[in-house]
């Protein structure tokens, strides 16, 4: 089957209540309030939190201010997986999940007696745009003989489908297990990061080829410049970048293993490939470091080009008062995943989750609480 590129643009696909254009997003990204506003929607926020039960979970690509609100009201700011772990592990009813639609949903689909709301539903991700499940349910169907590994950032119905969900951090564990079995591999979406296992594991994989819009704009020239001026520096990159930039990475890791990665001894410049969002937990995380931003589309970028996730950026202070004030009656917010659908997508997660508890992966790793993480996922 020919497998056509991917255009995230326009996607023609899937339900029109969560197709959200990146211009459409850019357009509906909150405007920041004052300081004094900001004040009084924090203090209602962490009013209404109590009121309602619920506990914020927030990616570290969202505004640095939702991420330190997650931390003071006893939520948590982490990579895609640990967010739903932490959701599953909560003494509260209720969750609000600061971060994409496939991250709600994955809450639900683990969680599915709690009710999980997110600030904006149209928050949507590339990857899981350009992957409709219709599409690759077909692309399945035409190669029965492959083990079907998805990715995170994959809708509930695309999961429905798969054997097995992995993150950036246990992706080359899981894959080189199945690869040691002799298994072949059909691996969705992203064709970067499915190289970059293949690469490192040796695995037959078949790969479809999806991307992420804001990975895919990291320059690898310019990184070799950049690298050149800062000699010392380390760079880090996350495996959905393409493979001439993730050959420049002396850390290829997911968002928790970047930010550790700040923390290597003797190193005090470090060069990130990733979305700036993470920036803020860096400097939390390690004061003292300089932290640069790895260089987009040099001379020729654009707004596009800024290393950013549009539909990150749709979470704000006030629509998140908006959901926890008025979205726990109106139902507006509320992330549903079809029962019988869910209990399907659950079964390739339940696997990952069992593989890392078998395999002594204390929480699939650089997918646990900073303090827990490992090291990046490997070498480029
Ligand atoms: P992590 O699981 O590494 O946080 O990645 C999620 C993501 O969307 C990266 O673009
Ligand atoms: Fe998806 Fe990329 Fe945004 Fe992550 S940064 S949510 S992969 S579009």
């Amino acid at each position: 089957m020919d497998i056509k590129p991917v255009e995230f643009d326009l996607p023609e696909h899937g339900s029109p209540e969560i197709s959200c254009k990146p211009s459409q997003a850019w357009a509906r990204v909150p405007a920041q309030p004052s300081t004094a506003e900001k004040s009084a929607l924090k203090a209602e926020i962490k009013a209404l939190l109590k009121a309602r039960d619920a506990v914020l979970v927030a990616h570290y690509y969202v505004d640095a201010e939702l991420q330190d609100l997650a931390e003071e009201t006893g939520g948590c700011v982490s990579d895609s997986l640990e967010m739903a772990r932490f959701g599953r592990e909560s003494a509260h009813q209720n969750l609000v999940v600061a971060g994409v639609r496939f991250m709600g949903e994955t809450s639900k689909i683990l969680n599915p007696e709690k009710r999980v709301f997110m600030p904006d539903l149209d928050a949507t991700c590339s990857l899981d745009l350009g992957c409709p499940a219709d599409e690759f349910a077909a692309f399945c169907d035409q190669h029965p003989d492959r083990t079907v590994v998805v990715y995170a950032n994959t809708s509930a119905a695309v999961k429905a489908r798969a054997d097995w969900m992995v993150t950036s951090s246990i992706a080359l564990d899981i894959v080189g297990h199945l690869h040691a079995q002799g298994q072949k591999i059909l691996w969705a979406p992203d064709r970067h990061l499915g190289q970059y296992i293949q690469r490192q594991t040796g695995a037959d994989m078949m790969l479809w080829q999806g991307s992420c819009l804001v990975h895919d704009e990291f320059k690898a020239e310019e990184l070799k410049m950049l690298k050149a001026q800062h000699p010392d520096a380390l760079v880090l990159v996350h495996p959905e970048s393409p493979q001439a930039v993730v050959e420049l990475a002396d850390v290829v890791g997911s968002t928790t293993q970047l930010i550790r990665a700040t923390q290597t001894p003797g190193v005090n410049t470090f060069i990130v490939a990733t979305d700036n969002g993470i920036l803020h937990k860096m400097r939390q995380f390690a004061p003292d470091k300089m932290l640069i931003e790895a260089p987009t589309a040099g001379n020729s970028a654009t707004c596009k080009s800024c290393a950013h996730c549009p539909w990150m950026a749709m979470n704000g202070l006030v629509n998140l008062r908006d959901v926890l004030k008025t979205g726990f009656d109106s139902g507006q917010g509320e992330v549903h995943v079809e029962p019988a659908l869910g209990r399907q997508a659950y079964r390739c997660i339940d696997r990952m989750l069992d593989f890392a508890k078998t395999h002594g992966i204390s929480g699939p790793r650089g997918q646990g609480r900073l303090e827990q993480a490992h090291q990046g996922v490997g070498p480029a």
